[in-house]
């Protein structure tokens, strides 16, 4: 795991922003997991200033969400199909039949959810896989005890999680009980994970991923298996890291062509 600590959240978003393009600017036709939630609202502005200003392209690009809640969709302000819209799609050159989202009026979930896979493993799998991570360990809505092996399928809320997203809602009875989430079994097979985390309410969830035991009580521990996770954390989410100054001269010495930036 490649820990990369910033002194903001601005500059986080830059540098998240930066190795997503360098995906795309090498395979234009490449396979991108976006999240939602605060955490990459940063890094969207800067891939559409990349657009608007630099010309990346995102024709050729398809998107596979990680989750939606069940029973909203493009209709409800809170769906994720909803934010991904506003802070994203609508401002870059990607195409609509690209995206793809849990669908939250899904009918028969568990065949919504096997197509799901079917969908990504078909196109060849996710190049690269952006994650926030919940106050409690949660990727995607992978919430404590989930199966590290698990794939796209319904999942129930923590309290904890219904009590951190009610911001959006207004109040903790109208967040959604289900969702459908990819596995942190989906998760692991995308070639790159790239993990953003700010602010000190998510230092202990941090601290567990990242040198924490792995285990399902903190399912970000997972990514402690994954071949090639990038964590980017502003000062805050990283207080709680025993081996932060080894991680900053780890990024200070790569070599040059490891850089972006
Ligand atoms: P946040 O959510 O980006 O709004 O903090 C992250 C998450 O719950 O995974």
């Amino acid at each position: 795991m490649e820990v990369i600590i910033k002194d903001s959240k601005k500059s986080a978003g830059i540098l998240g922003a930066k190795i997503i393009a360098d995906v795309i600017k090498k395979k234009p036709g490449a396979v991108i997991g976006l999240a939602t939630g605060s955490t990459p609202l940063g890094l969207y502005d800067e891939l559409v200033r990349l657009h608007r200003e630099e010309g990346l392209s995102f024709k050729e690009v398809t998107s596979f969400n990680l989750d939606e809640y069940v029973g909203l969709g493009i209709e409800h302000k809170c769906s994720f199909i909803s934010e991904m819209h506003q802070n994203l799609f609508s401002k870059i050159d990607i195409n609509n039949e690209s995206i793809n989202i849990p669908d939250g009026h899904a009918k028969n979930i568990p065949a919504m959810c096997s197509a799901y896979e079917e969908k990504i493993q078909n196109i060849g799998g996710i190049d690269i896989q952006l994650l926030g991570i919940g106050n409690d360990g949660h990727l995607g809505f992978n919430e404590p005890g989930s199966s590290l092996s698990s794939r796209t399928r319904l999942k129930t809320l923590s309290h904890e999680t219904l009590q951190a997203n009610a911001r959006h809602f207004g109040s903790i009875e109208q967040v959604p009980r289900h969702v459908v989430t990819m596995g942190l079994g989906t998760i692991m097979a995308a070639k790159t994970c790239l993990l953003l985390a700010f602010g000190e309410d998510k230092a202990e969830a941090v601290y567990q991923m990242v040198e924490g035991a792995v285990s399902a009580t903190w399912p970000g521990t997972i990514l402690q298996h994954h071949q090639r996770a990038v964590v980017i954390l502003d000062e805050a989410a990283a207080a709680k890291l025993k081996r932060r100054q080894y991680y900053n001269e780890v990024y200070a010495g790569k070599p040059d062509w490891q850089r972006w930036e």
